[in-house]
């Protein structure tokens, strides 16, 4: 669906460039995650797939057609979720809607009543969006990405701001829009977001794309196969996971008091990410 290759990108008057040689591609019905620290060029790569920053070198070609090559249908083709939500603040929430759908062929428009209800928007409807929280402001936003049930969506840190509960919500629609067959890109710094959605994530600091691959497949590489046991007495122990069932050590470490915890000590994303880039994600 989208395949880019080297593709590099310095700002006007910056020294040195924000994307170096850039390469990925994204499947039709994949979610596709740049993981990756402030800074590290997330958005700037967002930003030239949908068509906000140009003067970049490289390669892009979406559904098979050169990224240049694409015109005014192309942003019907898209969604964008972006990372800081720009709505009309003296408007309400339903007047904003009203001006975005202006850009889309009205067949194409979902409901807006339904929208308003996936993301628990419902009884602000014909509030101004002043008065909206900065996760009210993020549902909106969210909304406003699909509202003509794009082919293609890019969600730029989608669940920044919220409070645990909508987070959650956010990642089963995203879920959702997946199993729906839509193609989604989106940006992270949210370990956890990265892991729970994506199909495979690139790790991405300064401006480089580190690894590519599935977080099952890199958690699996990084981790160590093995639990850590933990009795009510304090004493712990150290299991490899192969063949655990006929460990006869295992067995009796059991034995030898209350059982207070057992973890797998599989790697998380963060750790991972910490590995091979030496960077935390929170930098
Ligand atoms: N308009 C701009 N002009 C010049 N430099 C910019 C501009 N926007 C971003 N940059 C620089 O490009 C680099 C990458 O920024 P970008 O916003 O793409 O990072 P990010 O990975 O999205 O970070 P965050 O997680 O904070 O959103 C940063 O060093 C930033 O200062
Ligand atoms: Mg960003």
């Amino acid at each position: 669906m989208i395949q880019v290759k080297n593709l590099s990108f310095t700002y006007p008057g910056a020294q040195a460039p924000t994307l170096k040689a850039l390469s990925f591609e994204i499947s039709e019905g994949e979610i596709f995650g740049f993981l990756g620290p402030s800074g590290a060029g997330k958005t700037t790569a967002q930003k030239i797939l949908y068509k906000i920053l140009h003067g970049f070198e490289g390669e892009i070609s979406i559904k098979g057609k050169a990224l240049t090559h694409w015109g005014k249908e192309y942003q019907e083709m898209i969604g964008v979720g972006f990372e800081l939500p720009n709505h009309y603040l003296k408007l309400t929430a339903k007047e904003n809607m009203a001006l975005f759908a202006a850009f889309y062929p009205k067949e194409k428009l979902l409901r807006l009543e339904d929208l308003f209800e996936m993301v628990g928007l419902e009884a602000h409807i014909n509030k101004k969006v002043e008065a909206f929280s900065k996760g009210m402001k993020m549902r909106l936003n969210f909304i406003r990405a699909i509202m003509h049930d794009p082919e293609i969506i890019f969600f730029d840190e989608p669940t920044a701001g919220l409070d645990p509960v909508n987070a959650r919500k956010i990642r089963d629609h995203i879920l959702a829009l997946r199993a729906k067959g839509k193609t989604i890109f989106i940006t992270t710094h949210n370990m956890t977001s990265a892991d729970e959605l994506c199909d495979r994530v690139a790790f991405i600091a300064d401006g480089e794309i580190l690894v590519t691959d599935s977080p099952a497949t890199l958690k699996h590489q990084h981790g160590r196969e093995a639990v850590k046991v933990e009795l009510k007495s304090g004493q712990t122990e150290e299991f490899p996971l192969k063949e655990l069932g006929q460990n006869v050590s295992f067995a009796d470490f059991l034995r030898q008091g209350e059982l207070l915890r057992i973890n797998t000590l599989e790697a998380t994303l963060e750790e991972v990410f910490i590995q091979l880039t030496g960077k935390s994600l929170k930098a």
